[in-house]
């Protein structure tokens, strides 16, 4: 979709820069990279493209959706970013989360994603259940929000970062062997099979049916073709319902 961006002051620009910068202060000092990562995808991929409900547009910070069972453990992220947020009341929360999404992979090894700031916040939060839970309605929630069978496979590589926590989530444990650092390894490991410590959602299991099992394959094999569709994906989920034409 053609995209068609705010202009946002001077001002504005300089203050994303600077929060640039103590984003990647905060993610150094306390290894958060993987829950933030999590906050912005939580946050973008509510967004139901036939409602135009949803999306990334700093709703996160309600105590409505943080109790969405999905979210369970995202009230730390919130808790973690506010010092900044309040270091920079001329941004959004929309923008914010996003960009604390956006720092989280680039500070980790990750390619690099365009931020195009000027989102809105929304005065209310989407309803519950519009994330996926499972293999049953992954492809059906993608499809809502707008997103490629592409777009898909190369986001579920957000899972080479963090772990499961039995107390959010039920599962627990890393799926790669280095969960700081943003690389292929996810795809590695999916192919490999199940594996002494770590942990592959069944939920994936859904994403390893063809045609799509040839992206893990490539994914797997060539990190930069990786980087490349994950940082396209990334920046669409990331503008869901924000400047389109
Ligand atoms: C089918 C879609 C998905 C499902 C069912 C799913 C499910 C989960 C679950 C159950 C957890 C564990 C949460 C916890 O216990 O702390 C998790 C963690 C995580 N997810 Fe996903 N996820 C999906 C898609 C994504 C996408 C698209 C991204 C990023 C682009 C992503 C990034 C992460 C990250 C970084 C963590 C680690 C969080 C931490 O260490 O605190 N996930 N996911």
């Amino acid at each position: 979709m053609t995209k068609n961006y705010p202009t946002v002051s001077a001002e504005y620009q300089k203050a994303v820069e600077k929060c640039k910068k103590k984003l990647r202060g905060l993610i150094a000092e306390k290894n958060c990279a993987p829950i933030m990562l999590r906050i912005a995808w939580h946050s973008a991929g509510t967004f139901d493209v036939k409602t135009r409900t949803g999306g990334p547009f700093g709703t996160m910070k309600f105590a409505a959706e943080l109790a969405h069972s999905a979210n369970n453990g995202l009230d730390i992220a919130v808790r973690l970013l506010e010092p900044i947020k309040e270091q920079f009341p001329i941004l959004t929360y929309a923008d914010f989360y996003q960009l604390a999404g956006v720092v989280a992979v680039e500070v980790t090894g990750g390619p690099e994603i365009p931020f195009h700031p000027g989102r809105e916040d929304k005065p209310e939060p989407p309803p519950e259940g519009c994330l996926p839970k499972g293999s049953d309605h992954l492809w059906d929630v993608f499809g809502n929000m707008g997103l490629s069978d592409q777009d898909i496979v190369a986001l579920s590589g957000g899972h080479t970062l963090g772990r499961y926590h039995k107390e959010r989530s039920g599962f627990e444990g890393p799926s790669t062997d280095n969960p700081l650092c943003f690389d292929n390894s996810y795809f590695k490991e999916v192919l490999e099979g199940q594996k002494e410590g770590l942990l592959l959602l069944p939920s994936y299991e859904a994403l390893l049916t063809d045609p799509v099992f040839l992206l893990f394959e490539k994914y797997a094999a060539d990190e930069d073709a990786f980087f490349a569709d994950y940082a396209e994906a990334h920046l669409k989920l990331s503008e869901l319902g924000f400047a389109d034409a």
